[in-house]
């Protein structure tokens, strides 16, 4: 079959997939401590999911990645992935997996027999008062064992890091020294506009171009040309030997090469992380076992992707999407 290519010449080849938008962490720039989240029999059913998924797949995704809430929260979730290594090497180049970590440690090797590789693992901060006050719960031990579990399976660990001004900007340093001593690249994130929280995102902003500034000043940073198929740009730090990315939708925009949509848990396909235009999926899903209908809707999703995303630092305070990060995942 065809392969997906949008109107502005990009190819469709990653997939990310948010399971569920539940999550067992509330992190302040993520949630509201009270979120309402979407009642259960509104979510596909992991057989559907695996539909959708395989759809994809036949259309030149090369990429797939599961990611919430928090994946490992929904009941069933390594059926789903157990169901897609089918995929890989026939169609799928690789299934990632993007996870807070708290449950990694029980996870961690049925993942690998699963046919996982890499792991992305949230950690914003390496004090347990910091981390619990970020992330509303005190969870830093259950994280540090589910890292430590994930790389005894096999796994390889990449780091998110969400960079905040008054939280965590002085412990960046210590971050990446961190993840770089244990063999894991880290990546550092800046704060999205994306849905209502408790509070106001512009308050903590650090701009990643300030924070690779003043690292200039006491490292020697090397521009490295790889791409993992994300928006993150990467360098080498010389003086740990590791590799530190930057995802910088704020101050650097990286539209012009995305490769990626995302799917929701209720069957919804986002056409670009900052924008509204979606497109459902689940009723041509359900209208027939077929998937005539399915790929005709899916193509028609793909004719709307918008060429990039409306994220201004000056808005930060407003919302550029009612949704938040934990229905798209990222
Ligand atoms: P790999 O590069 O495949 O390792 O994955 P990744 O870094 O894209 O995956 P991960 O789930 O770790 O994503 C990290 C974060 O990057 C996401 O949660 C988002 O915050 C951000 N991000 C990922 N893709 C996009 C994108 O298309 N646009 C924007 N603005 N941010 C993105
Ligand atoms: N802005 C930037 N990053 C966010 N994340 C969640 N919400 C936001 C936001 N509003 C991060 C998480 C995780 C990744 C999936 O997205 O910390 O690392
Ligand atoms: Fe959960 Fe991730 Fe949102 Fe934190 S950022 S509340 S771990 S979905």
């Amino acid at each position: 079959m065809k392969p997906l290519v949008d109107p502005f010449g990009r190819a469709v080849t990653y997939l990310r997939v948010s399971v569920t938008d539940r999550c067992d962490l509330r992190c302040i720039y993520c949630m509201r401590e009270r979120m309402r989240f979407l009642p259960r029999d509104e979510l596909l059913t992991l057989e559907e999911l695996e539909r959708l998924c395989t759809a994809f797949v036949g259309r030149g995704v090369r990429r797939l990645r599961f990611t919430g809430g928090e994946p490992l929260v929904r009941k069933g979730f390594l059926e789903l992935v157990r169901s897609m290594r089918r995929h890989l090497g026939a169609g799928l180049d690789e299934i990632t997996l993007t996870t807070n970590g708290v449950q990694l440690a029980d996870f961690a090797q049925d993942l690998f027999e699963a046919g996982i590789r890499r792991v992305n693992v949230s950690v914003d901060s390496l004090d347990r008062e910091t981390f619990a006050r970020i992330a509303r719960r005190d969870r830093l031990p259950q994280v540090l064992a589910g890292i430590d579990a994930a790389v005894a399976a096999g796994l390889k660990v990449k780091i998110n890091t969400v960079a905040l001004k008054h939280d965590n900007a002085h412990e960046i340093p210590d971050l990446v020294k961190w993840a770089h001593a244990r063999g894991h690249d880290i990546t550092l994130i800046e704060t999205m506009p994306l849905g209502e929280i408790d509070e106001d995102r512009t308050d903590q902003f650090l701009s990643l171009a300030r924070v690779h500034e003043d690292m200039r000043s006491y490292w020697t940073l090397h521009d490295l040309p790889d791409r993992t198929g994300g928006p993150a740009r990467y360098v080498r730090v010389e003086e740990t030997g590791g590799r530190l990315g930057f995802i910088t939708p704020l101050t650097h925009n990286f539209c012009e090469g995305c490769s990626r949509v995302r799917l929701t848990c209720t069957g919804r396909l986002y056409l670009c992380l900052g924008h509204e235009t979606s497109v459902d999926l689940r009723a041509p899903l359900r209208a027939s076992q077929d998937d005539a209908l399915l790929q005709d809707a899916i193509e028609a999703a793909i004719a709307l992707r918008p060429k990039g995303h409306d994220f201004h630092i000056e808005r930060l305070s407003q919302p550029a999407t009612t949704r938040h990060m934990s229905v798209t995942g990222g």
